[in-house]
């Protein structure tokens, strides 16, 4: 038999991730060795030593055109974009904000250290172990960031945790949903029926599921599928707000990428829920 196809898709990605994320996490043990105890330097610092911190020019994606910027800017421009875009979907009665694949957790991280809500909870739900374990250290740092990271499988989703809250729920993702080849709309339903209000944000390379976007530049169908990427986020949430599940408010093509492939486009949606 062949190895290849005896794993299952989420060991293969696992695997892929492990040695990636427990390296990110040694970065951070490193500079809390050193004496390093503010979450914000560690975790810029960590980000740019892994995305980069020269000024070498690089090509980026912004707006579906090539920007060349000096590879740090275009670095902190992403990590910018993610986290305002996540804070500008909080609101007052916000008390969960969730990223699905959460990776490492720099994202959450920002989020918070951007001016995310303090009195929200965060979370971090994610495959790998090692992913896991580096939010931890990071949330380790700073006691008002009130942070957990827990295992999630998008083929077997546990989505318990979000019982435990109440109001409204911020739900994102970066680059997760791409690693599912075919996302299932039991994730989302699973998702609203949990909660009382939602908003959804993705920032998945899908730009090429938009009708007339096939062949796109920066994503398209031929690199998701020579990747194993997602090919089906978009029509799954067009099939939920067919059913009034939820609203799809924006989507932005290839709005950004920090190289001159696989960008992400930004999808956002809501729920309008149950009364508060
Ligand atoms: C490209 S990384 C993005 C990580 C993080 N969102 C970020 O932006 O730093 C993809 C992430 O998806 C996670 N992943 C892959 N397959 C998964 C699955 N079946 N369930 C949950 N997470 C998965 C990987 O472990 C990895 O952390």
């Amino acid at each position: 038999m062949n190895t290849a196809s005896a794993i299952s898709p989420s060991a293969r990605r696992a695997q892929e991730y492990e040695p990636v994320w427990q390296e990110l996490a040694a970065a951070v043990d490193a500079r809390v060795a050193a004496g390093e105890r503010n979450l914000s330097r560690v975790v810029s610092s960590v980000y740019h030593e892994w995305r980069g911190h020269d000024v070498a020019r690089a090509n980026g994606v912004a707006f579906g055109e090539v920007v060349a910027l000096p590879r740090s800017a275009l670095a902190g421009a992403r990590r910018a974009l993610i986290a305002q875009t996540v804070i500008a979907a909080c609101r007052p009665d916000t008390s969960l904000i969730v990223e699905l694949g959460s990776g490492p957790g720099l994202n959450l991280c920002d989020v918070f250290l951007g001016g995310g809500p303090p009195g929200a909870a965060y979370a971090g739900l994610e495959l790998t172990r090692s992913g896991r374990d580096c939010l931890t250290k990071l949330a380790a740092l700073d006691a008002g960031f009130d942070c957990e990271a827990r295992f999630f499988d998008y083929h077997a989703p546990d989505l318990r945790l979000l019982d435990d809250h109440r109001g409204h729920l911020v739900v994102f993702t970066v680059h997760s949903i791409e690693q599912i080849r075919e996302i299932s709309g039991e994730l989302f339903e699973q998702i609203i029926d949990r909660a009382d209000r939602v908003s959804g944000i993705h920032f998945e390379p899908v730009g090429w599921q938009i009708e007339g976007r096939e062949s796109g530049r920066y994503s398209s169908r031929a690199y998701a599928q020579s990747a194993g990427y997602n090919e089906n986020l978009l029509q799954i949430l067009s099939e939920l707000e067919s059913r009034s599940r939820l609203t799809v408010d924006s989507i932005v093509p290839d709005i950004f990428s920090h190289k001159a492939k696989n960008a992400s486009t930004l999808v956002t949606w809501t729920t309008a829920g149950r009364a508060p």
